[in-house]
């Protein structure tokens, strides 16, 4: 059964978790939806896990498109967000329903997300108004690693938790259906979560959040480098994937590599006819 903005908010109700992946592609998407995992995020994280940039700045719209179609094209059952990549919303509210209904016609998403709180409320709003379902995000929002001087743990003091509760009500009342946490104190999130009647997914938050989101490379262990602090890798797929590389490797070098149940086989008589006339 397909996931819908009504399952995850009767997830919340209910108080059964909601999972959420990122993927970029057809084949992550089909087998993620196989699990069995509620949503898929088409996150601009595109940017630095597949495409090998610093942050996710540079992401543009045609980017979005094409990973979030091969998602959607694998995802049966998941509900598929896609990020609305920066620069794609921030300066009008016209570009921002234009590109928001580029990423459901095009990419076949299912809802979109954009970063931010009372500053987009105009944009949410008016791509809801639209019927275009809208996730918002608050807290260590990527886009606006500039401002905050690298990847920091948002909404520590007084001042900035207080406007992040108020930014998550505001960003409630313009109509998103869910609100993605980052990089928040696990305590602010609970509050948060308690405070909100549409569900909270969780990243660096809390385990009170009514559910969770991670990059996929991260918590498959496939990631080369640094993970952040909230990252728990629950498989070793990078170890698995150098292995079987290697393999192939050594295999393919040996001669190992096609064995005969590899090959495909061909009549005896075609054989020596060829034979006869090549050799
Ligand atoms: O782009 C992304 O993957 C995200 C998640 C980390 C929430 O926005």
């Amino acid at each position: 059964m397909k996931n819908t903005v009504s399952t995850l908010l009767k997830q919340k109700q209910s108080g059964d978790k909601i999972t959420m992946l990122t993927a970029y592609d057809y084949t992550i998407a089909k087998i993620m939806d196989e699990c069995g995992v509620n949503s898929i995020l088409v996150g601009d994280s595109l940017g630095m896990v597949m495409l090998g940039y610093e942050n996710t700045l540079p992401v543009t719209m045609e980017d979005m498109i094409h990973h979030t179609a091969a998602v959607s094209r694998g995802a049966e059952n998941a509900f598929v967000v896609a990020d609305m990549p920066f620069m794609s919303y921030q300066v009008s509210v016209e570009q921002a329903v234009i590109n928001a209904g580029r990423l459901i016609k095009e990419g076949g998403a299912n809802a979109v997300k954009l970063e931010g709180g009372a500053e987009v409320c105009e944009q949410i709003k008016a791509i809801v108004d639209a019927s275009i379902p809208v996730v918002a995000h608050l807290g260590l929002t990527p886009q606006s690693v500039n401002v905050f001087g690298g990847f920091k743990v948002q909404g520590k003091n007084i001042d900035r938790a207080k406007k992040l509760v108020e930014d998550a009500i505001k960003v409630q009342e313009a109509g998103a259906c869910a609100v993605v946490l980052e990089g928040i104190p696990a305590k602010l999130a609970d509050i948060i979560t308690k405070k909100l009647f549409i569900p909270t997914i969780g990243i660096g938050a809390s385990n009170g959040c009514d559910g969770q989101v991670l990059v996929y490379q991260d918590m498959l262990g496939m990631t080369i480098g640094h993970t952040a602090k909230f990252v728990k890798k629950f498989a070793e797929a990078g170890e698995v994937m150098r292995e079987g590389i290697t393999a192939y490797i050594n295999e393919t070098k040996s001669g190992a590599f096609p064995a005969p149940e590899h090959t495909y086989a061909i009549d005896d008589e075609v054989i020596a006819e060829l034979e006869k006339e090549y050799e």
